[in-house]
């Protein structure tokens, strides 16, 4: 049986001819910095990005961590918004590796304002407190449907952090689905953050590998840290070929992505078991609940024996996400068995 696969889009497989392109990468020793295909990509990437040097790194979980480890002191508060990837997500790693206290804001729709960090940030003038050393903002926002932060709160955001001597980073792990969903281009976000990580590896298709970018001593330090880690790799290139692959192949098609998860979300939102707010589609993201007393869960699991992959989570919500592996054709099947499977469910 042919599979959908919808449940995340870190569930792409290299194709044949970025196969070819790592076969065929030239590598070197990257921790003496002599891979020519991961500094391609590092270049290449910092250049799309605007800034002034990037790091291959193995995750967008290690992009995150280094960016919090090169911009914080053991003591500092970090500044993040309540279901961010970062602080949920990524095994205590703020805490455990940086020595931070995350100071959570409830954003909407992940955004928030600088009212709400002017509540929180500490100045370092009064020995009860820590001080606010870095605010981090996730864009597209994941929890949020792939919500795009508007530039306009994220410059907003940006100018309340620096004029308090906040270093800012951005989980752009889909960062250029943010892009393909309101045409912006990458550095149009980029110009408001210090730092920013995005991922190869989701809706780009690379196997692994995400970049940190932003300027050169704050990358200087990532990389000494990422050793400190075990994040140093050697003939690393063999991935890199793959990232290069998908920066050129894979992020001018992610608004077929799009496409897609708008096409899906309109026709669960005419069925009747389906509550799904299609004003929350963002980018390649669906959240949807059933009603009628429908057990998430279960109905995942009669999706998926009939071929159709889905997640279902916490509370009660399902997550579709579509990416490079679902084509046109895949989306027609996911309706279909969503037809039939999520009336019948019980
Ligand atoms: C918004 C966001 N940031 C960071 C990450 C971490 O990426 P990785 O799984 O490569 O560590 C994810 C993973 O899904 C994510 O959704």
């Amino acid at each position: 049986m042919e599979i959908v696969e919808l449940r995340s889009d870190t569930m792409t497989r290299p194709t044949p001819a970025m196969r070819r392109a790592m076969a065929n990468a030239e590598v070197g020793d990257d921790c003496f910095g002599e891979d020519p295909t991961v500094n391609r990509l590092e270049e290449a990437m910092a250049a799309l990005l605007g800034k002034e040097a990037a790091l291959f790194v193995t995750s967008g979980t290690q992009g995150n961590q280094l960016a919090v480890r090169s911009q914080t002191h053991h003591g500092n508060d970090v500044i993040a918004e309540r279901y961010c990837h970062l602080f949920n997500a990524e095994a205590g790693a703020a805490g455990a590796l940086s020595g931070v206290q995350v100071r959570l804001l409830t954003g909407e729709r992940g955004v928030f304002t600088p009212a709400q960090m002017e509540e929180v940030i500490q100045r370092g003038d009064n020995v009860h407190y820590g001080r606010t050393a870095l605010v981090a903002v996730e864009n597209t926002h994941n929890k949020s449907g792939g919500y795009p932060w508007p530039v306009e709160a994220l410059s907003r955001v940006s100018e309340c952090g620096r004029s308090n001597n906040l270093r800012v980073h951005m989980d752009g792990a889909r960062l250029f689905n943010a892009c393909a969903s309101t045409g912006l281009n990458a550095q149009t976000y980029t110009q408001y953050v210090d730092t920013v990580s995005v991922c190869l590896s989701k809706g780009l298709g690379a196997p692994v590998g995400s970049v940190l970018a932003g300027d050169q001593a704050t990358i200087d330090a990532a990389r000494y840290y990422r050793k400190m880690l075990g994040g140093g790799m050697r003939q690393a290139g063999v991935l890199a070929a793959a990232g290069l692959y998908a920066m050129e192949h894979n992020i001018s098609r992610l608004r077929e992505d799009h496409d897609h998860a708008t096409r899906l979300g309109k026709a669960l939102a005419d069925l009747e078991n389906v509550e799904i707010d299609l004003d929350e589609i963002h980018s390649n993201m669906i959240f949807f609940s059933l009603r009628n007393g429908l057990d998430p869960f279960e109905a995942v699991d009669r999706l998926s024996e009939e071929g159709v992959r889905m997640l279902a989570m916490k509370p009660g919500v399902i997550r579709a996400v579509t990416h490079l592996d679902v084509s046109g054709d895949q989306i027609d099947r996911a309706i279909e068995v969503c037809r039939e499977v999520l009336t019948r469910v019980s």
